[in-house]
């Protein structure tokens, strides 16, 4: 067990800012709101009079209603923004939609975007907390931080474990948060894909690169199947469909020749048939569905310590409820 450290961030834009023992006191908090799951008013007072605003510029299923769920548990008023049907359609600027939902009392905007650093501007020019939940191929920490609490509940531990993450890696932010929050809990991070999704430059983030899925199967705890990102895929960065499952695919030959215990993770939506087959998606090594489980309970923490953290910048102590008080 890490260190109690006190959490003073009001933003969540990454995980590279992040140190290990920040990470660890997540993912500790996150345990505590995962015992919230389980009781029969699954409900806790500690953002009562809190507005949470959506604002997904970008399609999402899982997260946008993972952070729904996670704010409504934590008793917080929930207002959804999606960018279909909105007035960005007649011109209106990223910041100027922001400061408007703002204006109406929001606390804590969890964005997504398919513009890079999109979370970070809008943390310079609005006064509430901002939470990256997908920027463009940057970042998306909060689905790191669950595949972390996943892979820790599983384990036992990160450190020392080997994680081969899999696929269209160039184009994928969950990659980076990966990476980024595998490297500094002490997990070796190989990175598998075809050159033009993978290239070298991974290598000075301390990750091993390889482009042969077969040499590196026996020596994996986890194997992490990235989806094939085609809204972000530049022309022609591999041949056909058919060739990247032939290489780069879990197949069932290949799941037979992985470690006994090995733990099968996909951020979601997966394409079934292209980076993993069916049967070893819904398998029993498969953590797929508890990752979004979990993801709950680690977005819970998430805005719960964001909001103390906002709470202390501010003055404010009315809402200081501790999870287990709560
Ligand atoms: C990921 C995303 O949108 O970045 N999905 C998710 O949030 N669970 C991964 C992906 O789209 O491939």
């Amino acid at each position: 067990m890490s260190e109690p450290v006190l959490w003073r961030r009001r933003h969540l834009l990454g995980l590279e800012p992040l140190t290990a023992d920040e990470i660890r006191f997540v993912l500790d908090t996150a345990r505590t709101f995962k015992e919230v799951s389980t009781r029969s008013v699954k409900k806790v007072p500690a953002l009562r009079g809190k507005v949470v605003v959506n604002a997904f510029f970008e399609d999402s299923t899982r997260t946008r209603m993972s952070f729904s769920l996670a704010a409504q548990r934590l008793s917080a008023d929930v207002i959804e923004f999606t960018e279909k049907g909105s007035s960005v359609s007649k011109g209106e600027t990223l910041i100027d939609t922001a400061r408007n939902i703002q204006a109406m009392g929001v606390d804590i905007m969890v964005v997504r975007h398919a513009a890079a650093g999109a979370a970070e501007l809008l943390s310079r020019h609005l006064d509430c907390s901002i939470i990256n939940a997908g920027d463009g191929a940057h970042e998306h920490p909060t689905q790191a931080l669950l595949d972390l609490y996943t892979i820790r509940e599983r384990f036992g531990r990160i450190e020392g474990l080997k994680v081969a993450i899999v696929g269209d890696i160039a184009n994928s932010r969950v990659a980076r948060s990966e990476i980024w929050g595998l490297t500094k809990l002490g997990a070796q991070v190989i990175l598998v894909g075809p050159t033009t999704l993978l290239p070298r430059v991974f290598e000075k983030y301390g990750c091993q690169v390889t482009h042969d899925l077969d040499s590196v199967l026996g020596e994996v705890d986890v194997m992490y199947m990235l989806r094939v990102q085609n809204e972000r895929m530049k022309a022609a960065q591999f041949p056909t469909v058919r060739e990247f499952t032939k290489l780069f695919g879990l197949t069932w030959d290949r799941f037979q020749r992985c470690k006994k215990d090995v733990l099968v993770m996909h951020p979601g939506p997966m394409n079934r048939g292209v980076e993993i087959q069916s049967d070893i998606a819904d398998g029993e090594h498969s953590a797929i569905l508890e990752q979004v489980e979990n993801g709950l309970a680690v977005r819970m923490a998430v805005l719960y310590l964001l909001n103390q953290a906002g709470n202390a910048s501010s003055g404010d102590s009315t809402t200081g409820v501790s999870p287990e008080k709560a």
